[in-house]
């Protein structure tokens, strides 16, 4: 490529040398070759003898050298053929920097006709650079509720080739949010500049990765590379959020202080303090504020005091989250309390008589009690009952209201007295019950006939006998009590031949015993005095 502009201006130059031919020997003429730079040493630049108008052979023999300042010699002559050749390898960049056309002159002197020739070689470029970026990563921090359009400066590359070997163009990575837009500065440099397309959201991406390539015009194309990191910054943009609206639980009345009963939890995608939510009671004084607690880092809610599902059975609390950014939200906790069979019935005697007759009939009320449970549902149904083989029965009659009532007759001789034991028992798991006693005793009726000892008494008496002396006595037993039970003794009315038999005995109403009232003769009372029944 390097060679064909050469061989153009080589062209150009061979009719101008033959005329130039005169010129040249007053020194005003000039010789142009062109050269690539990066070549190896004693690459062919131009053919100096023919240029000069001179054989091949004359170079050495006229005395033809280039004359030396004393720099770095870049070029040499070759002696036997007569063409200016590369001493070394030549960076055109090194020389010329970046300016557009990279001329150096040098002087040839004929020594045997003392005459300057002046030789001008262009260094042609060769796109052996790359463009590059000084850095090796860009950040750029942009807030994420930047406006899309805002513009944000890149770097620049540098590529010290020459023309359209130098930097040309810059290229993005395909991205949604953002563009390239290339800015001609006014000293003609070119300024790659980031525009935001689209709002960012640090909540979906924290950070977007780009890529800006610079490129050149050479053949093939040179580019250079630099990472882009754009870091988007956080705005307290989010209220913290619930994980439910309203949170509801229901926990056993017995629950102990210091249970968990549950968790709220609020998320916000804020980054640091903005995304770090407290929680707290909305009202500070209210009924569930009492009872519960609330860990306002964890969202934690506990049971600070008993609980009591005979007082309350429900409790609603507001609980709120808030973010150190001061944007808050809320949530309802809903606790139901629910029952445990935690007391026990309670037997209540409305009234009741402590003695009842015996002869009472069936279905005299001995009672009237009422039996109660402050647990709720089947904790709190409560049955109650006697043990069998009892006299009494307990008839339900209003609500909870119980009637003890008399089964069957009762017999004081029999039994006197009841301790009669009555149980109330819930329907929990495990029941609870309680007892209680109610004695009752069996009024005495006078039901029993006093009775003898002997269906029929004999006793022999000798004759004789003096008179008022006790000859016998009887006995009657009655099982009544007290009064009823006194017996008291008399005879009934007889003759014995034709006589009053009151006139012979008397008997001792109190005692049974039975006294002679005359001296008997065995001769006239032959049959016993008492064969008769009493
Ligand atoms: C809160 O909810 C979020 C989203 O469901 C979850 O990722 C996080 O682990 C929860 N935090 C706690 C402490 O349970
Ligand atoms: C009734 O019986 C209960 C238990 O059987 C007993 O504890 C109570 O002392 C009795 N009452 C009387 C007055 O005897």
């Amino acid at each position: 490529m390097a060679n064909q502009p050469q061989s153009l201006d080589r062209r150009a130059l061979v009719p101008l040398c033959i005329f130039l031919g005169t010129l040249l020997t007053f020194g005003t003429g000039q010789i142009r070759y062109s050269v690539p730079e990066e070549t190896d040493k004693g690459f062919f630049v131009g053919n100096i003898s023919k240029d000069l108008g001179l054989e091949p052979w004359e170079v050495a023999e006229r005395g033809v050298r280039i004359v030396s300042r004393g720099e770095m010699q870049l070029f040499a002559l070759n002696p036997r053929g007569g063409s200016l050749v590369t001493a070394g390898r030549i960076d055109r960049e090194e020389l010329c920097d970046t300016l557009p056309s990279c001329l150096l002159n040098l002087e040839i002197l004929v020594e045997d006709t003392l005459k300057i020739y002046g030789v001008e070689v262009e260094i042609m470029d060769i796109n052996d650079n790359a463009p590059s970026f000084q850095e090796e990563e860009v950040e750029i921090k942009v807030s994420e509720h930047t406006s899309p359009g805002s513009r944000f400066p890149l770097p620049s590359a540098r590529d010290p080739d020459a023309g359209m070997n130098s930097l040309q163009s810059y290229q993005l990575s395909p991205s949604s949010y953002f563009s390239l837009v290339v800015r001609g500065g006014t000293d003609g440099d070119k300024n790659p500049e980031l525009v935001l397309e689209e709002g960012l959201d640090r909540e979906k991406e924290t950070s977007h990765h780009l890529l800006l390539t610079a490129l050149d015009g050479g053949d093939p194309i040179r580019k250079g590379t630099v990472p882009i990191r754009v870091v988007v910054l956080d705005v307290n943009d989010h209220i913290p959020k619930f994980t439910q609206s309203v949170y509801r639980v229901s926990i056993p009345e017995n629950l102990s202080s210091g249970t968990r009963v549950l968790m709220v939890n609020a998320t916000d995608p804020d980054e640091g303090i903005n995304g770090e939510v407290v929680y707290s009671f909305r009202k500070k004084k209210s009924k569930a504020s009492e009872i519960f607690q609330l860990n306002s880092q964890t969202g934690e809610v506990l049971v600070g005091k008993p609980l009591d599902f005979e007082k309350y059975r429900f409790y609603e609390m507001e609980i709120q989250g808030q973010d150190g950014g001061g944007l808050l939200s809320t949530t309802t906790l809903m606790i139901t309390v629910t029952d445990v069979n935690d007391n026990t019935p309670e037997i209540t005697i409305t009234s009741s008589i402590n003695s009842v007759p015996e002869n009472s009939p069936s279905g005299t009320v001995i009672a009237l009690l009422n039996v109660q449970d402050q647990d709720s549902g089947e904790n709190g149904q409560v049955t109650c009952f006697i043990p069998n083989g009892l006299p009494f029965k307990l008839e339900k009659t209003y609500g909870n209201y119980y009637k003890l009532i008399t089964n069957s007759e009762l017999d004081r001789e029999q039994v006197e007295s009841y301790n009669i034991t009555l149980t109330a028992k819930d329907e929990g798991s495990p029941p609870l019950s309680t007892e209680t006693h109610l004695l009752l005793k069996v009024a005495d009726a006078n039901d029993n006939p006093p009775v003898f000892t002997h269906p029929a008494y004999s006793a022999y008496i000798p004759e004789n006998n003096p008179r008022g002396s006790s000859i016998f006595s009887v006995t009657a037993i009655d099982r009544d009590s007290r009064e009823n039970a006194q017996v008291t003794y008399s005879l009934a009315e007889d003759t014995i031949q034709g006589t009053p038999l009151s006139s012979f005995v008397s008997i001792n109403s109190d005692t049974g015993v039975l006294y002679a009232l005359q001296s008997f003769d065995y001769e006239q009372f032959q049959i016993p005095t008492a064969g008769s029944d009493c």
